[in-house]
């Protein structure tokens, strides 16, 4: 028998569903309000996607994605973050064709080979949202906002937003020569990783976590010092419509982001309950993405919101989520004749939109009684020979302990009307 799930995954139980959907909800509305719509691309994408669109010196690419090849000899890789593909079916499906800005969302599992730990997951939900075809720092701001009302809907305090710039290739470039000259005299100081990143990727020196690259970087050059003018200018706008929303932030100049396809704003929002891996969202803008995929230069800019830490952080914070639909009714079935007249009963209480159930196991009354409890059904209607015989039934308020005699051909009304349901 195969019992254990892999390393770093999670089964959703019907115990933790309701928080699923009460999020899910969460995210359609606030979406809707926003002006975004769905979008939902495959499970599985052409592994040069994610090499092209994430970047080949990313650790996303280098050691953390799940690549196959399947029958016919293609290399394809689990969604390993969900804006390339997004980025993909825009540009496949013609959505740039039409008047833009397209404001999509997803939720989606992605699947990522990383140390699994609290909080992280070799397969995770996200909630992103992804805006093409507006430069504006106006969207970047949207963007924040948008997720900013998310978490508030859950009375979230205790965020903090850190904001940097990465610039445009162009001022990068010189930023990354900056960078290569502050870090190359203490090289032997940086953990390996970083060693090797000083030549591939020395953005990344920025965000390394270990204590030896930490406090070499603390007098790193700040790139916000390096921005050209037009870079400058939108992360200049970008504060002014923050402020202007009363929207409290940090700058944070280390903040540089895991995938090579920033440009200009990027942004993390933290929960510091988390622990080490804090951040419950991340994103930024991506100007160049499109076009590495093929398409006409066209701006974008998004996030991720990691699901599995948005629980946490509010479960951390004590939050209430609305409890499961509960049960209107449970008709307790003695006996196989009573139980062919509640299986004609359940459809009728269910057409008129009534959560009903039965007994299909042949529990006697007493544990059924026990059982309609755990169900936490607001009715138990008891169905046996008698009733049968008699046409009647006794239907029990769970809640106040109350007792009526009530019809069987009018139970499915009674119930209706007292648990105030519409009729489907
Ligand atoms: P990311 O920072 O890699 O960005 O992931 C976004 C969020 O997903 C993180 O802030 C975190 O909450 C969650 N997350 C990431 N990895 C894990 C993991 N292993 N286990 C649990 N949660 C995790 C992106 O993926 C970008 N595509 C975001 C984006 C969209 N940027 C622009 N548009």
């Amino acid at each position: 028998m195969i019992t254990t799930r892999p390393r770093g995954t999670n089964d959703i139980l019907p115990s933790e569903s309701h928080k699923w959907q009460h999020i899910t909800q969460q995210i359609h509305d606030i979406c809707a309000l926003y002006g975004f719509r769905q979008i939902s691309t495959p499970a599985f994408e052409h592994t040069e996607l994610f090499h092209r669109g994430v970047g080949e010196g990313t650790d996303i690419v280098q050691k953390e994605t799940y690549t196959f090849e399947d029958r016919g000899g293609r290399s394809l890789t689990l969604r390993a973050e969900g804006t390339a593909p997004t980025a993909r079916a825009y540009l496949e499906n013609g959505l740039h064709a039409a008047a833009q800005p397209t404001k999509l969302y997803y939720i989606e599992p992605i699947f990522r080979f990383e140390r699994p730990q609290a909080g992280r997951y070799r397969q995770h939900h996200q909630f992103g949202v992804e805006v093409f075809g507006a430069a504006d720092p106006a969207v970047d701001v949207e963007v924040i906002a948008l997720a900013l009302d998310f978490l508030g809907r859950f009375g979230l305090d205790g965020l903090t937003v850190r904001l940097n710039s990465v610039g445009c290739p162009t001022c990068r470039e010189s930023y990354r020569a900056r960078l290569v000259e502050h870090f190359l005299p203490c090289v032997e100081q940086l953990c390996p990783d970083c060693r090797s990143r000083i030549e591939r990727n020395p953005l990344r020196l920025l965000d390394c976590k270990e204590e030896g690259c930490r406090r070499l970087k603390e007098r790193a050059p700040h790139m916000l010092d390096s921005l050209c003018g037009p870079c400058r200018e939108h992360f200049v706008r970008l504060r002014g419509h923050l402020d202007a929303l009363g929207i409290r932030y940090e700058v944070d100049h280390h903040i540089v982001r895991g995938l090579d396809y920033y440009t200009r704003t990027v942004f993390e929002i933290i929960y510091p309950g988390l622990g080490a891996q804090d951040a419950v969202c991340g994103g930024g803008r991506y100007d160049g993405l499109i076009e590495t995929l093929g398409g006409e230069p066209t701006p974008g800019v998004g996030f991720g919101m990691g699901l599995e830490r948005l629980i946490l952080t509010l479960e951390d914070h004590g939050y209430e989520f609305p409890g499961p639909r509960r049960l209107d009714v449970f008709l307790a079935a003695v006996g196989q004749e009573a139980l062919a007249r509640c299986v004609v009963l359940l459809a009728e209480l269910r057409r008129r939109g009534v959560a009903a159930d039965t007994e299909y196991t042949g529990r006697g009354l007493r544990k059924q009684m026990k059982h309609a409890d755990r169900l936490g059904a607001r009715f138990v209607a008891i169905v046996g020979e008698e009733e049968l015989a008699t046409g009647r039934c006794v239907v029990r308020d769970m809640g106040t302990g109350t007792q009526e005699d009530i019809a069987l051909e009018e139970l499915a009304g009674y119930i209706q009307e007292r648990c105030g349901r519409a009729g489907l």
